[in-house]
This record gives structure tokens, C-alpha cells and sequence, in this order.
């Protein structure tokens, strides 16, 4: 089912996720409802809390180039309960987020990232990853903890943004 996505300044979104606890029916219908929403809006990934519900499961799916953008149900990465093990590198990547629609800016994020999580059915995986997958996790990391990627603007480019976001609001 598709659901509403918060959108800034919405401040459910700078609430910070709870550790989830239990891996049953209630979450897999959560994340299934996350994909169709995702995926209904071409998103790359989806933390919870985007839309609503304050739990630590983020979704990740990197759409297949060579396929125009397709994103199967099956290349989801469901990330529950993350935690960073090893950070190093940095790299810079332009990015957005379904809840600042619209707005897309370069951000500096670690090259590199190992970090471990639980599937769907509470099974532990650990990642090493230094490619997109390392920088989509960052940034989806950052909304379990209640922070938007325009946070990590330099203060120049944070007015910038609030000066468009004013304007194209105020247009609706
Ligand atoms: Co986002």
C-alpha cells in the first residue's frame, strides 16, 4: 500500500527512530508498504519515519541502468536496526530525498562503509560497500536519527535552500 510521504518541515522527521524489536507480520507489511511507496515515486531509498513511523528500518533498492531505471521488489535491501562498524574516505555525491522533493545538492559522505543490520526476519548480514550503496546508506541512516541531508549543507547553501523552499511553497 501506498502511503503519504512527510515532507520538510515536517517535524516527525527529526524524531529519532526506536530499535525495532519484533520481526513479524506488522514490520514485513511496513516494508512492503515502504517499497510501494519508494518505488511509486522512482525514490532510491526509504527510512521509516518518512512516512510516520518512527522504527530503525531504512529500504535501499539502486535502479538497474541498464533496465530504464527499473527497481525490482527482489533488489530491495531491507535494513533493520544498522550500525556503522568502520567509516573511512570521503567522497562527494549529489543527492536528494522524497521528503524535499525537488531539491537535490552535492553532500560529503564517507567513500567507504562496513556496517551490520537485521533482515526482515531478524537474520544478521554485515556490508562492505564503496559504492552508491555506501553513500545511500549514509544518508538513510540520517533520517533514523532525525536529520535531512539539507542539515549538512554549508550555512551559505542551507539559506539558499530555505530562500527556494519559501519561494516554491508560497507559489502552491
Ligand atoms: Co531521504
Amino acid at each position: 500500500m501506498i502511503r503519504e510521504i512527510l515532507v520538510y518541515p515536517n517535524k516527525t522527521l527529526k524524531k529519532k527512530s526506536l530499535p525495532v524489536e519484533k520481526f513479524d507480520k506488522e514490520l514485513h507489511s511496513l516494508l512492503d508498504d515502504m517499497y510501494d511507496t519508494m518505488s511509486a515515486k522512482n525514490g532510491v531509498g526509504l527510512a521509516a519515519i518518512q512516512i510516520g513511523v518512527p522504527l530503525r528500518a531504512l529500504i535501499i533498492n539502486i535502479p538497474i541502468e541498464e533496465q530504464d531505471g527499473a527497481q525490482p521488489k527482489e533488489n530491495t535491501i531491507e535494513v533493520i536496526n544498522p550500525e556503522f562498524i568502520e567509516c573511512s574516505g570521503s567522497t562527494k555525491f549529489q543527492e536528494g530525498c522524497l521528503s524535499v522533493p525537488g531539491f537535490y545538492e552535492d553532500v560529503s559522505r564517507y567513500a567507504q562503509v562496513k556496517f551490520k543490520y537485521y533482515d526482515r526476519y531478524g537474520n544478521e548480514h554485515l556490508t562492505d560497500t564503496n559504492d552508491f550503496l555506501a553513500i545511500a546508506i549514509q544518508h538513510e541512516y540520517d533520517h533514523l536519527e532525525g536529520k535531512l541531508f539539507i542539515e549538512k549543507l554549508s550555512i551559505l547553501k542551507r539559506k539558499k535552500f530555505e530562500k527556494e523552499w519559501k519561494k516554491r511553497n508560497s507559489k502552491k
